[in-house]
């Protein structure tokens, strides 16, 4: 139990949470999987229905995640089966398998980070396409992936969370700030325009098209880090004084600011550097062969932008790693009663040893992130919601505890959403998810 008591000191603090669960949001996801994904669902069409999903369906799954881990105090595969009994234990263990899963394969890409990153000391390729084919796959790819792994089971198994949220203090600004400057560089451009029609008009036949809400929905959950137990296990490190609509409404607004203004910058990019048709060819390299290819244009000046975006980039990877090691990590020490860096050691291998496959093989890659987000983190949120019905009276009070005055009104609206709109959203698109497959 000792580790538990140093764990719920963490969030001592409301900014120290707030930052801590933005910090798990704000990640790859918001930056390379966004970019692709928008790319892969017709643009702007994805855009508005996965801006409808954060705010309709996505925030009031995290109010529910971080209610039940406040409620029950207590990791997921506890939370779950103090709530629901022993047979949900067995969706706490989704809930544990899930962010080892995706563990695996963000770490894949955090390798590509760092790779990128000291890419900027010789310069960037002047063929971005053909070097993202060369080193995203494979065993130099591996290598980086290890790296990647060791440098999160550093900061997890000595718990210098301070010194993480320290840093995001000053990077995560950092990555706003680059990326805001380049969002401005990139409407100089020629043939921005371009890129801009295809991220912010939108078609409306896509819109209504399921396997774009899907899609839209899925990023939604990922990029908000819910439906896998982050939210469970952060909530279980807060008290009563947190107001979590308010505060879920900010770390949600932070991570959609960070996705869009991405979206600002990519797209234009792809478009007025002619490099659709190779972006095309790796959807999930979109984000690793444009803005090189822009840093690439940008001579020496690129090689610096571009060394601090990566940076940036690494840190919000990382942050969102060790929360995803942190849930599996709490859970087998409050289940099993393991010592913290025995917990670690096994999470981490497993998540090391898994991203060989990923590693190794980039359809796998894509084939995980898509069984992850699609099922796994779907039905994760579905069963966080049902749960969440448990903890909540008629009256609403564990949710109104720690309410500030604006949140006090949204209040109601947010015990429809989380009682009613978002169980059958998510219940449908779950089985819209199934049909897809099956079918
Ligand atoms: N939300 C993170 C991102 O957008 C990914 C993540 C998912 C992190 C689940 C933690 C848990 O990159």
């Amino acid at each position: 139990m000792r580790s538990l008591k140093t764990k719920r000191e963490f969030f001592a603090s409301k900014p120290g949470f707030v930052l801590a669960a933005a910090g798990s949001a704000v990640g790859l996801g918001n930056m390379w999987r966004f970019s692709y994904q928008a790319s892969e669902g017709g643009g702007a069409a994805f855009v508005c229905l996965y801006l409808l999903m954060t705010i309709l369906i996505g925030l009031p799954i995290m109010v529910s995640e971080l209610l039940i881990g406040r409620t029950t105090r207590r990791s997921p595969i506890d939370a779950y089966q103090s709530l629901g009994g022993r047979v949900w234990s067995v969706m706490g263990l989704i809930a544990v398998l899930t962010p080892i899963v995706i563990l695996s394969y963000f770490s894949v890409i955090t390798g590509w980070v760092i790779r990128y990153g000291l890419d900027a000391f010789s310069g960037f390729s002047a063929n971005p396409g053909q070097h993202f084919a060369a080193v995203s796959e494979g065993w130099s790819a591996a290598g980086f992936h290890f790296i990647a792994m060791g440098v999160t089971v550093a900061i997890v198994i000595f718990g210098v969370r301070r010194g993480i949220e320290r840093a995001s203090i000053i990077l995560m600004p950092l990555l706003l700030t680059l990326l805001i400057a380049f969002a401005v560089w990139t409407a100089t451009l020629d043939g921005a325009m371009e890129g801009y029609r295809f991220y912010l008009s939108p078609s409306l036949a896509e819109l209504a098209n399921p396997t774009v809400i899907r899609q839209a929905a899925a990023q939604a959950f990922l990029s908000l880090s819910v439906g896998m137990g982050v939210m469970i296990t952060y909530g279980s490190y807060i008290d009563k004084e947190h107001d979590l609509i308010a505060e879920g409404a900010v770390i949600t607004m932070l991570d959609f600011s960070v996705a869009f203004i991405g979206g600002l910058v990519v797209f234009p990019l792809i478009f007025a550097l002619g490099l659709s048709a190779t972006v095309g060819e790796s959807t999930v390299g979109a984000l690793f062969i444009s803005l090189p290819a822009a840093f690439q244009e940008l001579g020496a000046v690129g090689q610096v932008t571009g060394f601090l975006f990566f940076a940036a980039l690494l840190l919000a990877g990382l942050t969102s790693a060790i929360s995803l090691l942190e849930v599996a990590v709490s859970s087998l020490v409050d289940r099993f009663r393991m010592k913290r860096v025995t917990a670690v050691s096994i999470a981490a291998s497993a998540a090391t040893v898994f991203g060989l496959i990923p590693a190794l093989d980039q359809e796998m890659l894509g084939l995980m992130d898509k069984i992850a987000s699609e099922f796994l983190v779907v039905a994760g949120a579905l069963a966080s919601l049902v749960l969440a019905r448990r903890v909540l009276s008629d009256s609403g009070d564990a949710l109104r505890q720690g309410e500030g005055r604006s949140s006090s009104h949204i209040t109601p609206v947010a015990l429809v959403l989380i009682r009613y709109v978002a169980p059958a959203v998510v219940g449908i698109i779950l089985v819209l998810a199934l049909a897809d497959l099956f079918l």
